[in-house]
């Protein structure tokens, strides 16, 4: 079975397209932390952070990681906060490559904006807010066994740059 691709990154970064490609190139399923999540509580992650809380979010993430930690073979498509639980990224990496997408925050929030459905962001100035949480999580995210930028958009050679890594 080959070892799997964990996508870690901030929100926008790319995370669910290049899966998308990834997933098409190499023929691996795609697991996205939040699907998951939205199955399996039947509600959208918009509103279990606006009934629960996200303590409540990121116990349900922890869940879904441990159960991951059982399956090989696929692309993980991580929600970016799941860096925030050292134990998740013990927990992945046993399983695969980390990868993380790093991108800026300004082009972070034009590709936010374009898709609102993420309650973290949903304050008066959002790219403060994107600025803040990536200096809080940054020394998280490089944790990942590989760095590629994303802020140009072309995630076809980020694909590319991935597939030779792992080859
Ligand atoms: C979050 C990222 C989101 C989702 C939730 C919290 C975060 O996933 O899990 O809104 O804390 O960064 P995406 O990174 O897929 O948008």
């Amino acid at each position: 079975m080959p070892r799997n691709i964990i996508l870690i990154g901030f929100m926008g970064s790319g995370k669910s397209t290049l899966a998308r490609i990834l997933s098409e190139q190499l023929g691996l399923p795609i697991v996205s932390t939040d699907d998951r999540i939205e199955q399996k509580e039947g509600r959208s992650i918009a509103d279990i952070f606006k009934d629960s809380g996200e303590a409540s979010f990121r116990d349900l993430e922890r869940q879904v990681v441990l159960e991951i930690a059982n399956t090989q073979g696929v692309i993980v498509d991580c929600g970016g906060g799941v860096v925030l639980n050292p134990r998740n990224i013990e927990i992945l990496r046993k399983t695969g490559t980390l990868v993380y997408l790093s991108c800026q925050p300004e082009e972070i929030l034009r590709r936010v904006m374009m898709q609102p459905k993420r309650p973290l962001l949903d304050v008066l100035d959002p790219l403060a807010k994107i600025r803040e949480l990536l200096k809080e999580r940054k020394p998280f995210y490089e944790q990942a066994d590989m760095t590629l930028d994303t802020s140009d958009g072309d995630l076809h050679r980020v694909a590319r740059e991935v597939i030779k890594e792992i080859k």
